[in-house]
């Protein structure tokens, strides 16, 4: 395909490809961006799986329930009623497109999927490729992507911004930098997909890829469209805790099928298994629940990471349903079927984002939101484990369905203004850049993290405006550079989510503060309007 893409998706993920590949089934002209490779993004590092009712005993109203539950009073309730009814649709979807899920043992290929658990789940309902569901997910998608003939693909392309009709609140396109060729371009499209992702790199500590900068939710914010919830950061309670692989997800499927956490002894040992002092579901409570309980025991004892402990169960069981785990910490001389795992907790989600309705539709018209980008009300305070894929099968869906109605009606956008480079020059301080990401990440990592008080985020503040100042200033005398444009991106998402967490004066789901430890008897989503 050569002409312009009627819909450009900025984001290769499970939205992104998803939202691409019902697109041109159906016919219609789209172009894939990607900053790396195509087979990208936290996808390809999903482990747990997708949650979906499948199973006979489960039902529409448990997983609603169980969300609901989570997400601590915030979720949109209808966001979760259209998510959660149209996941066995999606997990069929997936299963045509050739994505191969780990069955029952001693079922053939084709009937019963294995359905696996994780925090907050009442019932067993966690489709899965083993430990590696995104990697199955992705590869599969991005396969069939790269060699449909109304896809094209852009790799290692940069959206830095978009082109938006300002009177009319309508998006023409958007601006990619070309990382091959260091060069710019404006691509013109009727409509526009971000599904760029989360912004989990603002924390020091995370287990998500370096690409996760929020650029889809600082892009939708300078181009006008509102944001939400941007102070429930997800933190996953277990990420590997070793020198040379601090950003490995040891998954909550461990604990779903029986794995315990314990305290270290002084001498490094197994010591107390806490959990069940904290909450009677114990390694099953939510997420916010088990990563605060850490946090809490990790600050008390004063110990660097606790144990994650499933040697208990048959070696050939955890080896079997666990593989990537087993031997991704056997390549560091762990065990895991002999040994336990020290874990901390990493920076993992965001449940806020980009506001949108149950088309996936933002502010500015014809652009949509889709995956962790969006802020669908879904997830409210804390999302539930395994519902982030399935927001981005489920709303890429409903994206494609609306542009399917839509696309036909809307004009073509007219020729755009080209990329103005003549005010600025190269630079040779690329230092200020990583001296800069280095620091942004380490202070929201000590003020903006699980535990926070007022005067810490007042301090993140201060740093993040002068911060953004000399950032800004960076990007507007040099030529723009792939971590340049992550970083004015990372710091306006800090700014996002420092003064969200500023405006809520209570505790709820991810946002635990000292100065305001109720939780109020209303939950409201925190707006802010650019
Ligand atoms: P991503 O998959 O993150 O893809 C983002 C895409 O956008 C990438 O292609 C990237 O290159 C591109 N991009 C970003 N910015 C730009 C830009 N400026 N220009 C061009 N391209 C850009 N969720 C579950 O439900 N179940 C799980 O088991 C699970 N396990 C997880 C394990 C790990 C280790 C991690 C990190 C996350 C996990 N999650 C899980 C969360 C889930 O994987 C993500 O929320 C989900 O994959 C996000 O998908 P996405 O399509 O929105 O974005
Ligand atoms: C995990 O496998 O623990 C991650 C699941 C998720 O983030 O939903």
């Amino acid at each position: 395909m050569t002409s312009a893409p009627e819909v450009l998706i900025l984001g290769s993920g499970a939205a992104g490809l998803s939202a691409a590949l019902r697109l041109a089934q159906a016919g219609r002209r789209v172009m894939v961006v990607s900053k790396g490779t195509l087979a990208s993004g936290s996808t390809l590092w999903a482990q747990g799986g997708i949650s979906a009712v499948l199973d006979e005993d489960d039902s529409l109203e448990a997983h609603v329930r169980d969300t609901l539950a989570a997400g601590a009073g915030l979720c949109d309730e209808r966001a979760v009623r259209f998510t959660v009814a149209r996941g066995p649709d999606c997990i069929r979807w997936l299963v045509e497109q050739g994505v191969v899920f780990t069955h029952e043992e001693g079922e053939l290929r084709g009937q019963r999927l294995h359905l696996t658990r994780e925090g907050g789940h009442s019932h067993r309902r966690v489709v899965h490729a083993a430990d590696a569901t995104g990697r199955a997910v992705e590869t599969t998608l991005a396969e069939l992507a790269a060699s449909h003939p109304n896809i094209t693909v852009r790799e290692r392309s940069v959206a830095i911004d978009l082109i938006v009709e300002r009177t009319a609140r309508r998006v023409l396109g958007a601006y990619l930098y070309d990382r091959n060729r260091k060069r710019v371009e404006a691509v013109p499209a009727k409509a526009v997909i971000l599904a760029t992702g989360g912004a989990n790199q603002v924390y020091l500590y995370s287990s998500n890829p370096f690409g996760a900068s929020g650029d889809g939710i600082a892009m939708a914010w300078r181009a006008g469209c509102r944001v939400a919830n941007m102070e429930f950061m997800q933190f996953h309670p277990t990420c590997l805790y070793h020198r040379e692989s601090r950003s490995f997800l040891i998954s909550e499927a461990l604990r779903g099928e029986g794995a315990t956490l314990h305290v270290p002894t002084p001498d490094g040992g197994v010591g107390e298994r806490f959990m069940p002092r904290f909450d009677p579901r114990a390694e099953l409570a939510p997420r916010d629940v088990v990563a605060r309980a850490i946090d809490h025991e990790m600050k008390r004892l004063g110990v660097k990471h606790v144990w994650l402990d499933i040697s208990h169960k048959p070696a050939e069981f955890v080896r079997s349903h666990f593989p990537s785990i087993y031997a991704h910490c056997l390549s560091l001389g762990i065990d895991i079927t002999r040994q336990p795992i020290p874990v901390v907790p990493s920076a993992h989600f965001t449940c806020g984002g980009v506001i949108t309705d149950l088309h996936a539709r933002t502010d500015v018209a014809g652009l949509y939101a889709v995956g962790e980008v969006a802020c669908t009300g879904l997830h409210g305070a804390n999302r539930l484990a395994s519902n982030s894929l399935l927001e981005c099968l489920v709303f890429a869906k409903a994206a494609a369905e609306d542009l399917l109605q839509t696309l036909d009606q809307m004009p073509p956008p007219p020729p755009l203004k080209p990329w103005d480079e003549s005010r600025v020059s190269d630079s040779d301080e690329d230092v200020v850049v990583s001296h800069n990401w280095l620091e942004l990440r380490t202070f929201m990592w000590d003020y903006v993290g699980i535990v926070r008080t007022t005067k810490r985020l007042l301090r993140a503040q201060h740093r993040v405006d002068l911060l953004k100042r000399e950032i800004i200033e960076f990007y507007r005398n040099y030529r723009v550079t792939h971590h340049l444009i992550e970083l004015r991106n990372l710091v306006l998402v800090a700014e996002l989510i420092v003064a969200s967490a500023l405006q809520r004066h209570e505790s709820r789901g991810l946002h635990y503060t000292l100065d305001f430890p109720e939780t109020l008897p209303e939950a409201r989503p925190t707006v802010l309007t650019p």
